[in-house]
């Protein structure tokens, strides 16, 4: 999820690009650069690290240019660095993209088979030779040229290119990235997002699926995936520069909850395999060979991301998997060593008690692979093998959308290990595959029932209201959604600072139930699946004990309905990836409580994004 921004018009580019891009550091901030045509031609700036570094070397080395692009770069295939820093240039053309290339690898080998040398490890950089293959071929215009490229590449992209063969025109393409025009005076825009433009135009064009644009300062013409010309309409913006930045929506959290179903689709890009029923882990082979066991290490809500792996990979891999708390594992002399196999799951790869117990691990001879989102960050560094996650920056201090991302990775990781092991057969892996492919389209289905209009509250306001002033929550929660109650309790916990346990239904009788009176809010998240009655029989438990039942349901389950104060429906879904639907509205009612207490929703008291102390 990089920042991209470009222009052309009568003002000189590099400062509108500048501050273009400080707009966008939320989508990305690990490296940045610039690309201009200007009386030198063309000149390309990038530095490695926050967006300032660039600024600081463009003072230094200014290039000038009445058009150019822009780029903050969110790492997903090479990690922060100078060359992996875009605009990638090749020859005469120079691009940006956000976005991954699945075919990257063998695009590659392809342009080195014609003698062309790569300087970075990134996806991108073969888009670049790519155009500039076209180009030298004979395309009579740089649109020409990027179509023949973007008919090559499969993946996502918005990619926006300058050449200095067509100096008055920058051609730009979207795949599954989000692409907008700027219509000014005299002058275009191009931008991923909204905020990097608005203080030059409010009218703004949101291309389609599969569009492509010619920008020139006299104006922009879009073609669709066919070629043909096509008109898309003008949107006048209303709102202010951070109310875009959220896309509208009230809260970062708010937005990272909606910006799921996409984590979870570009997380299995290029790894989920449906008609073999088989996942690949990037290149990663998991020394499986001498395994006895599976330890995953993680802290907070990764670590209850783990608690669902574990369901998973002993479900599917019939291997047994151990999940600790990384802060208590690495003070506590582990039988750990050669032959085990260990996942660290962290969210922004710095967690230092995870770190240390990668340390720890390694140190003991184990073989250790992270589980990350953050590319390049300490525990990528520090493992045996990283396979990211790709929820982009999570800006939220709850973790929302990094969540769900895990769940995917654990999830790839188990079909993984079941389909190695011989322990799940092509045809059941094929079964599991193909619900798994189906996650995003279930989430947004989910969402759009739980919140109809992402940008106004839901019918969880009334809830939220009702709610605002509990002292305790419950959380209930069985089998593969034990986990999903311990992390609707930590979300309460960490917005709305109300005291909330996460317990697994079964136990409750062995002592938690002499909490629930009238007073007690309880959460049983019990949709239809294996444990289902022993659930419901829970929920009568509480409810003989007058406690204050909400339940979270499938969707059509009326029998629940008439036993509960109010219903959270999800749709359905195979009962194994059920806590990719039964989180959303434990996240929604987190937040909506949290925004009826006036809370800062997206810095939370007491906390931190990254916990990189022990
Ligand atoms: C979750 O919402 C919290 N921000 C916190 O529990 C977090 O999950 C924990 O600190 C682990 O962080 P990591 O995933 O970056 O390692």
């Amino acid at each position: 999820m990089c920042g991209i921004v470009g222009y052309v018009g009568s003002k000189q580019a590099v400062p509108l690009l500048v501050a273009g891009l400080s707009r966008l550091e939320y989508r990305g901030y690990d490296s940045a650069g610039i690309a201009a045509i200007g009386p030198k031609g063309l000149q390309v700036v990038r530095r490695p690290g926050k967006l300032s570094v660039l600024a600081a070397a463009l003072a230094s080395e200014p290039i000038e240019g009445k058009i150019g692009i822009g780029h903050t770069r969110w790492a997903t295939h090479g990690r922060p660095s100078q060359e992996n820093a875009h605009p990638h240039t090749s020859g005469a053309v120079t691009v940006v993209h956000n976005g991954i290339i699945e075919n990257h690898l063998e695009l590659r080998s392809q342009m080195e088979a014609l003698g062309r040398t790569f300087s970075s490890d990134t996806d991108t950089e073969v888009f670049a030779h790519l155009i500039d293959q076209a180009v030298v071929e004979g395309a009579k215009s740089l649109a020409e040229a990027v179509r023949a490229a973007i008919a090559r590449v499969e993946g996502t992209y918005a990619i926006v290119t300058l050449c200095d063969r067509f100096p008055d025109t920058i051609v730009a393409a979207r795949n599954a990235s989000p692409l907008v025009v700027g219509v000014g005076k005299g002058e275009s825009f191009v931008a991923s997002d909204v905020p990097a433009i608005l203080e030059h135009t409010r009218e703004i064009v949101f291309l389609d699926e599969g569009d492509m644009v010619e920008i020139r300062a006299s104006g922009y013409a879009v073609t669709d995936r066919s070629g043909a010309t096509v008109t898309r309409p003008v949107e006048t913006i209303t709102w202010n520069a951070s109310q875009a930045e959220k896309d509208g929506f009230p809260h970062f959290m708010l937005k990272e909850i909606f910006e799921q179903p996409r984590a979870v689709a570009d997380t299995l890009r290029g790894r989920l395999l449906p008609d073999r029923g088989d996942a690949v882990l990037e290149g990663i082979e998991v020394p499986l060979g001498k395994a006895n066991r599976i330890v995953l290490l993680a802290c907070g809500t990764s670590y209850y991301a783990s608690l669902v792996g574990k369901f998973l990979i002993e479900s599917l891999g019939r291997l047994p998997c151990e999940v600790d708390l990384a802060s208590e594992f690495r003070h506590r002399d582990p039988v750990i060593g050669p032959g085990d196999v260990v996942v660290a799951i962290s969210q922004s790869g710095e967690t230092a008690d995870t770190l240390g117990a990668v340390r720890e691990a390694k140190a003991r001879g184990a073989w250790v692979m992270g589980i990350v989102n953050v590319v390049g960050s300490a525990i990528a560094r520090a493992s045996d093998a990283t396979f990211y996650t790709h929820a982009g920056p999570e800006i939220g201090v709850a973790s929302t959308k990094c969540f769900t991302a895990q769940l995917t990775a654990l999830a790839l990781l188990a079909l993984y290990v079941g389909r190695r092991r011989g322990t799940l057969s092509e045809a059941a892996g094929r079964e599991l595959a193909t619900a798994m492919a189906a996650l995003p389209e279930r989430m947004t289905r989910c969402l759009e029932h739980l919140a109809p209009s992402p940008k106004t509250q839901s019918p969880l306001v009334d809830l939220a209201l009702r709610f605002r002033g509990a002292r305790d929550f419950l959380f209930l929660g069985r089998g593969v959604n034990y986990p999903i109650a311990l992390e609707g309790a930590l979300k309460l916990k960490e917005i709305s600072y109300i005291h909330a346990e996460g317990y697994a239904a079964g136990e409750m009788k062995h002592g938690p139930i002499a909490l629930i009176d009238d007073g007690l809010p309880v959460v049983v998240i019990a949709p239809r699946g294996p444990g289902y009655e022993k659930v419901m029989s829970n929920l009568a438990e509480v409810r003989a004990r007058k406690g204050t039942v909400l339940a979270v349901a499938t969707e059509g389950d009326e029998a629940i309905t008439k036993q509960v104060e109010a219903v959270l429906r999800v749709p359905e879904i195979d009962p194994r990836l059920q806590p990719f639907l039964t989180v959303l509205p434990l996240q929604l009612l987190a937040y909506a409580i949290a925004v009826a207490r006036g809370n800062d929703v997206d810095q939370p008291r007491n906390l931190a994004k990254s916990v990189t102390v022990e």
